[in-house]
């Protein structure tokens, strides 16, 4: 029987990596760090399937590299900016990801991020450790309020809508706003749809991003946007770096135009240690990790490998971003 060839790009929970190795011929990159891009290329060549990360960029150049038996691609992600879908479509590649593996576990996670932004609990944590806590301060910390504040969500997609509902357990207002205007989604939520972005931003006490990165999307967050919100509002991202311009938030949030942010992803991703956003007091930045569960990592390895396999073997993956594509390299 025919045993295909296949590149997975770095290890994933053991779920998944076990059904690839057990029915590939599987070369796994077995470093911390992606593979650099001539690596990539290199350990591509000759595959009929990939097993990528978001770290993992897949552009014409690499399809291209890896010669014209390439099935499938299958991301190790729900989000899948890092593939050219269009250069994969064109080539008859499928592109495969990991919706609903993690849609919950983020939504929780933006909350974990509002709620430890709202009250300044990074900055807790960072007083007791520089040995400050000698009493109980009538003053200090005061951070805001949740309960009862307006959420203004961008995207009602999957995650969007469970945010949703968890706002509604604060007794939160939710607004939202949505480029495809899906007004049932966000009723069925219990969240009002604003017709324009000006208005979530002005009416927001917390603003949170769960919308894909594209040409559309990205820097949606500039200087001009982070001017129309509230002085007192909280931002966060646990969507995609670029969603939001760093150089313009760090003015934001250092001239105190708003009040805080918190980012799960930034731009650039990683941020240099020494950069402009890490000196500030006002930012929380934790390294990508809404999806870090050990249950969604493990459905997320599960999916990636079986949007992998069905690829290889000729079949439709389950998860397909690019339904459209003729894959005729069967
Ligand atoms: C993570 O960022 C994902 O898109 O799954």
């Amino acid at each position: 029987m025919h045993t295909p060839r296949v590149f997975v790009t770095r290890s994933i929970p053991e779920a998944g990596l076990n059904m690839v190795l057990e029915a590939c011929n599987a070369d796994v990159w077995p470093e911390e760090l992606p593979p650099p891009r001539d690596i990539l290329i290199e350990r591509i060549r000759g595959t009929e399937g990939v097993l990528c990360l978001v770290t993992d960029t897949i552009d014409a150049h690499v399809m291209d590299a890896a010669g014209a038996q390439l099935k499938v691609i299958s991301n190790y992600a729900v989000g899948f900016d890092n593939i050219d879908i269009g250069a994969a479509t064109e080539r008859g590649i499928l592109v495969g990801n990991t919706p609903g593996a993690l849609t919950e576990t983020t939504a929780d996670f933006t909350f974990a991020l509002l709620m430890a932004a709202s009250r300044r609990i990074g900055e807790g944590i960072d007083y007791i450790r520089n040995g400050k806590w000698n009493t109980f301060k009538p003053m200090v910390l005061l951070g805001q309020d949740i309960h009862h504040k307006t959420l203004g969500i961008v995207g009602m997609g999957r995650i969007g809508i469970e945010v949703a509902k968890r706002a509604k357990g604060f007794d939160m207002e939710v607004i939202y706003h949505d480029y495809r205007m899906r007004k049932e989604r966000g009723e069925s939520a219990g969240a009002v749809l604003c017709k324009t972005l000006d208005e979530l931003y002005s009416k927001a006490d917390f603003i949170t991003l769960h919308i894909p990165l594209s040409p559309e999307t990205h820097h949606l967050i500039n200087a001009e946007a982070l001017a129309k919100m509230k002085r007192t509002a909280i931002l966060v991202n646990a969507s995609r770096g670029s969603v939001v311009d760093s150089n313009a938030l760090y003015t934001a949030l250092s001239t105190k135009q708003i009040a805080y942010a918190a980012l799960d992803v930034t731009e650039p991703e990683p941020l240099p240690p020494n950069h402009q956003l890490m000196r500030l007091p006002n930012c929380l930045i934790v390294p990508h990790m809404g999806s870090a569960t050990v249950t969604a990592r493990s459905r997320m390895a599960v999916m990636a490998a079986e949007n992998l396999l069905a690829g290889v073997r000729g079949q439709v993956p389950e998860y397909l971003v690019n339904p459209e594509v003729t894959p005729h390299r069967r």
